[in-house]
């Protein structure tokens, strides 16, 4: 295998467009392709891609960037994983200190050993359930939960026997106790007593969203407790940053726009297999925000699919805000038999199931209706109660007219004064704790005036005159301008590197401009700088004034000097004109 030095280096190594490709439909109009957005939902496409710089920019959304930063969001990867998928699928890999952002050395390096142990020991556990024989007693739990050998592959379902053994396996591998023990499948007991964490278990590997295996979740198979024993935290296992099955069904999410999002392992499984093709489940803990941003990066939507009993409900009510502050819209599926969704597929149907997900109320509504059936509405002390009782979910809505509407609502279920409502809400949002909302996820459009478009457009067309130009606007007017520091990259032959500057790059490449002519990009300096000249001008003119107010004849005597500077300024640029 070829190993490269640079991120440049390998960059040359890939078809840019062949890599969007995997992931948009894109058609070619000349120099730049366009495809429907991979991230947002969207009907006409608003996803372009330079076919000379490589980098992409979506007018709907506003994500821009590179190749790299393109793979980091599809793929909700790091930016040294992006770097890793994009050199295993060039055939190199990349010398250490290739990667300058990415933590060369030890971090990376452990985590790449702890991941190879992990699907070593996943490896192991496939084998011990595959060598059980039928009358085993995982064999007979899965006949009970009605996993079938389809079910065992597609979520590489695996057995820890009652002995254990992994040890053994991993050591004839080349892994050290310390190094399993790193990794959560192993405890020392006593000095040099290395005892296995997972014993006599169904064993769900966990994955992380690019489908590296990060952990497992142990069902236990009669009553022992706990019911599921998880692996601890990791370094490749952040719990508050994997969602269980994202790596099988991201695909589906993205298309749809939509995540399910259910609360046990089993549940997932049951409606995976169940024809939802866009579930997710949790891992057993409350919804942290990294895993509500994790899904925002593929849904808009997340439909809430979690236990119909008080714990479920009572999770689903911790979740929504959480969601809602990743600007995701969120639903609530009510089943119509079984107490998860697992029972429900077993007692009502498949079909009835994917119903019930389909046909999802609006959070709102449901939890409205909640706590309609919870309140007395007869007292004063009822209706407030009730009000107060939705006023945390009410304030977390990010849209201010959405919010209105659903006040309005509650208000009128409650016979309240709809501003009286609102402005209880406002007091209540001033006194407790409002979850961020509107923390809208997409950056905003960049702002930029088409003259500095114009000219960052001329320094890669025209190196040699664009950084003439560039270098003529002097520091000041280029510290003014929103392409500044990119202007002063580009002219310096080099390409930027911090985020911002390479989606504004993105931007201005991706957006339509007439054609790109020498004289164009002159003219757009030359009206930049008179632009300035005349904003200099308007301020001498006012501090002039300032001046001969306070009588302070000599200051007047200097700033006359300067006003002449600039108007000798203008008549030069005046005099460049073709
Ligand atoms: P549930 O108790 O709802 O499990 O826990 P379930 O999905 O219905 O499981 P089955 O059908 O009885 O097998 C939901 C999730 O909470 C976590 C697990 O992630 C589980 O999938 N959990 C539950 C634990 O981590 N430990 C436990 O002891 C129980
Ligand atoms: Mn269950």
């Amino acid at each position: 295998m070829g190993v490269v030095q640079s991120i440049q280096e390998l960059k040359g190594l890939l078809d840019p467009l062949a890599v969007y490709g995997e992931y948009v439909r894109l058609t070619r109009r000349g120099r730049r392709s366009t495809g429907l957005c991979p991230f947002h939902k969207e009907k006409t496409p608003s996803f372009s891609v330079d076919g000379e710089t490589g980098l992409f920019y979506c007018f709907g959304c506003h994500r821009g960037g590179d190749l790299l930063r393109f793979v980091q969001e599809a793929e909700g990867c790091s930016f040294a994983e992006a770097l890793e998928l994009l050199a295993s699928r060039a055939g190199v890999t990349l010398a250490s200190g290739g990667a300058r952002s990415a933590p060369a050395g030890t971090g990376q390096d452990r985590k790449e050993l702890l991941r190879k142990l992990l699907a070593a020991a996943e490896r192991y556990y496939r084998a011990a359930l595959k060598a059980e024989p039928a009358a085993g007693a995982v064999r007979a739990y899965l006949v009970r939960r009605g996993l079938d050998a389809a079910a065992e592959e597609a979520y590489a379902l695996g057995y820890a026997p009652p002995r254990g053994g992994l040890l053994a396996q991993l050591a004839k591998e080349g892994f050290k106790p310390g190094e399993a023990s790193e990794a959560g499948l192993v405890l020392e007991r006593d000095r040099g007593e290395w005892g296995e964490r997972f014993r006599n278990r169904l064993l769900f590997p966990i994955r992380d969203a690019m489908g590296r295996t990060v952990g497992f979740g142990g069902r236990a198979l009669g009553d022992d407790e706990p019911k599921y024993l998880n692996s601890p935290e990791t370094p490749v296992f952040l719990k508050r940053e994997v969602l269980f099955g994202l790596c099988w069904t991201k695909e589906a999410i993205r298309r749809r726009g939509r995540a399910v999002l259910v609360e046990g392992y089993m549940d997932f499984v049951a409606a995976h297999r169940a024809g939802v093709a866009d579930v997710v489940a949790g891992l057993g803990t409350a919804l942290a925000q990294g895993q509500a941003a994790l899904l925002a990066r593929y849904a808009k939507e997340v439909v809430l699919s979690y236990d119909a009993d008080a714990a479920g409900a009572a999770a689903a009510k911790r979740a929504v805000p959480v969601l809602l502050g990743q600007g995701l819209s969120v639903k609530v599926a009510t089943f119509p038999q079984g107490k998860d969704p697992d029972d429900c597929v077993r007692a009502a149907g498949a079909e009835a199931y994917r119903a019930a997900v389909d046909g999802a109320a609006p959070f709102f509504r449901h939890l409205v209706e909640q706590a309609q059936g919870e309140a007395v509405l007869t007292s004063v002390e009822g209706r407030v109660a009730f009000l107060d009782s939705l006023a945390e979910f009410l304030m977390a809505v990010p849209d201010p007219l959405e919010r209105q509407e659903h006040a309005r609502e509650v208000a009128g279920r409650a016979g309240l004064d709809p501003n009286q409502v609102l402005r209880r809400l406002a007091d209540a949002a001033k006194g407790q704790k409002v979850p961020a909302a509107g923390a809208a996820p997409a950056e905003k459009a960049p702002e930029v005036p088409v003259n500095e478009q114009m000219l960052v457009k001329g320094l890669r067309r025209f190196p040699e005159e664009g950084a003439r130009l560039a270098a003529a606007l002097g520091p000041e007017l280029r510290g003014k301008l929103a392409v500044g520091p990119l202007l002063e990259r580009l002219a310096a032959g080099a390409e930027p590197e911090e985020p911002a500057q390479v989606a504004l790059l993105a931007f201005i490449e991706n957006s339509c401009h007439e054609t790109v002519t020498v004289e164009a990009v002159r003219a757009a300096a030359r009206s930049l700088q008179v632009a300035h000249l005349t904003e200099r001008q308007r301020r001498i003119r006012q501090q002039i004034e300032d001046a001969s107010r306070r009588h302070d004849h000599g200051l007047v005597q200097v700033l006359n000097r300067e006003m002449m500077a600039v108007l000798d300024e203008v008549r030069s640029l005046g005099a460049a004109r073709p």
